[in-house]
């Protein structure tokens, strides 16, 4: 979680800086400041809560220089307010961080003893103390930060500036994401590559343990000991719109719309038609290997994990082999049974939750595999992985994942197309049958986004509950689970996802006039017990919401609203029957007024435990 820019150049480096924070406020808004250098001085402003907060200072007092490092906040140590906004400074020496300083309390207590007095209640000042008390003794700036990092245990992207050598910018890594953008006489640094996709495609990925020094004609990237690391820049595809609203009036909405090509993007070129086959370019796992394994564990946090679960379904069906999901943050801390025959599937969109990185680490401690489902190219995750599954959904600001999701939905059902055929599971007419499907599913979503009036309606007859109840059975149990997740997301009212079969077990006692119950219902072979659930649910005065398909009959008497989504193969059902979900969630929320793309207490990737 949060933000960090950095840029060294010959043009003015505040709204460079603010640009780059705008595309990375989905990180952390809980206050933001930016520094800049000029003629020897460093300015700061900084802000409590979103930065339009920090642009409305900017706009009556204008911070001038070239060089400038500027944060987006999401609090862990101290609450959000102005005096905890980043940049911090002591003494001339200036920084902004992403992640945890572990040993905080004990270097400030040393520092303390030093005479140093603190205005923060932040982890992150240290640094800045730190470097100021190693510069004392050495007069380089350089070296001062790497000894003070030397000294700092934990997490953190850093970008520092400094009055004592004010043709410098530095930055380095560890644990926590960060970007170096090459342009034309002119360097850039951020923790994504949104913050910077309007002024170069040319991104240099630094590693753990790497820092870098920007002058106005060159960088150096060494690690951390000095040794200098030659690193080629890689050209991102991404280009600047897919990171603008395009006429839409959130980021959440923009994505929800975009699935059509998300997904179609995921499939291009990944098919062999003639002979029905998937073909995964960056695999990076050898067939012997996949073709004996005896267990996979699926590991990821929040909606990628709601995933996970439809994965099971998938792998466990087409491919035969036992399949454990598991949340990336339970994983880590229970000893899994890793051996050379199990392969860890980790699934995240931003490539960068620090429990799902843990959960890969933890596999590689113990000597196992791992494949990624990744979205964003060359991110800790992607690059830690054994091989990797890109879903091509492009960036996702939003908070609340929606592309993101239904792109995993289909690299899982590309892998295990490509499994089950490679250890014979699949005959070719399953396959093409399976293949089939998949190529109409754009089509197919185009439609489900059809219901968007239709639901704009149903939120305004619901919006006002205070609970919701998500009912879904099989691979639409994880459905529920995610409706309930975007819906508690975004709008702030309490909802749970259940297996509609366990109803009766408990959640039955909750049901009134006032819980509205979602219930996803496509016609399968449990779709009559499921429609049975929803007649217990109105036997109770409750409110049925159904999402079902066109081959299901005789809703209209059980449920107050239907909603209909497009028939395709059953393993492919929770992409359709997810975008209603994801579409309810989205309205509800906006005619409650809540700030949909940056809900509150929440930031988009996690990467603090
Ligand atoms: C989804 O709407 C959430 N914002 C959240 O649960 C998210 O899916 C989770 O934090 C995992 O993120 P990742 O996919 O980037 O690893």
């Amino acid at each position: 979680m949060c933000g960090i820019v950095g840029y060294i150049g010959p043009r003015q480096a505040t709204s460079i800086v603010l640009d780059g924070l705008r595309k990375l406020e989905y990180r952390g808004y809980d206050s933001a400041g930016i520094a800049a250098l000029d003629q020897g001085k460093i300015n700061i402003c900084r802000a409590e809560g979103k930065l339009v907060n920090l642009e409305k200072i900017l706009h009556e007092r204008a911070l001038i220089g070239t060089i400038g490092i500027g944060h987006t906040r999401w609090a862990t140590h101290g609450r959000p307010s102005e005096i905890n906004a980043h940049p911090h400074n002591s003494g001339g020496f200036v920084v902004v961080h992403n992640g945890i300083i572990e040993n905080y309390l004990d270097l400030k207590t040393r520092l303390r003893e030093q005479g140093h007095h603190f205005s923060s209640d932040t982890d992150t000042e240290i640094i800045a103390h730190l470097v100021e008390e190693h510069y004392k003794e050495c007069s380089d700036f350089e070296t001062s930060v790497r000894k003070a990092l030397g000294d700092v245990r934990g997490a953190y992207a850093v970008a520092m500036i400094c009055e004592q050598e004010p043709d410098k910018l530095i930055a380095a890594k560890q644990g926590s994401p960060l970007v170096v953008g090459q342009g034309q006489g002119e360097f850039f640094v951020a923790s994504d590559i949104p913050a910077m996709l309007s002024h170069t495609r040319e991104m240099v990925f630094l590693e753990d343990g790497e820092l870098v020094v920007f002058t106005t004609e060159a960088m150096a990237i060494t690690t951390l000991d000095g040794t200098p690391v030659e690193k080629t820049p890689k050209t991102i595809t991404w280009s600047p719109v897919m990171a603008e609203k395009d006429g839409y009036r959130h980021f959440m909405l923009k994505e929800i719309h975009e699935q059509p090509r998300a997904i179609a993007d995921t499939i291009a070129g990944r098919i062999r038609e003639e002979h029905a086959e998937v073909f995964l370019a960056d695999l990076g796992l050898e067939d012997d290997f996949l073709n004996d394994l005896e267990r996979i564990y699926i590991v990821a946090c929040g909606t990628s994990w709601h995933a996970a679960l439809v994965g099971k379904f998938l792998l466990e069906k087409h491919a035969r082999i036992p399949v454990e999901v598991d949340i990336a943050s339970e994983f880590r801390y229970r000893d899994p049974l890793v051996t050379a025959k199990t392969l860890t599937l980790v699934i995240s969109q931003s490539g960068e939750t620090a429990d799902t990185l843990a959960a890969l680490r933890e596999t590689h401690g113990k000597g196992g595999k791992v494949l990624a489902i990744c979205n964003v190219v060359e991110s800790s995750i992607a690059r830690e992985s054994d091989g990797i599954i890109y879903t091509h959904a492009g960036p996702e600001i939003g908070v609340a994942s929606t592309k993101a999701f239904t792109t995993q939905l289909v690299a899982l059902y590309l892998f295990t197309l490509y499994l089950g055929n490679l250890c014979g599971k699949l005959d070719l007419e399953t396959r093409r049958t399976m293949l089939d499907a998949l190529v109409s599913l754009p089509r197919k979503v185009e439609e489900c986004l059809e219901l968007n009036a239709a639901i704009e309606q149903a939120a305004q007859s619901l919006m006002h509950a205070s609970d919701f109840l998500y009912l879904g059975r099989g691979n639409q149990y994880p459905i529920a689970l995610e409706g309930a997740l975007k819906l508690k997301e975004i709008s702030y009212i309490h909802a749970e996802g259940y297996p509609a079969g366990e109803m009766k077990h408990g959640p039955i006692a909750l049901i009134d006039e006032q819980l509205p119950v979602v219930v996803i219902a496509p016609h399968n072979e449990t779709f009559e017990k499921v429609a049975a659930n929803m007649e217990e649910v109105q036997a109770r005065g409750g409110r049925v919401l159904a999402v079902t398909d066109q081959a299901a009959t005789g809703l209209a008497d059980r449920a107050e609203i239907v909603l209909v989504v497009p028939q395709t193969v059953d393993d492919l059902m929770p992409v359709l029957t997810s975008i209603p979900l994801q579409l309810l969630a989205y309205h509800i929320a906006v005619l409650k007024g809540t700030d949909v793309d940056q809900p509150r207490n929440l930031a988009k990737s996690v990467t603090v435990e």
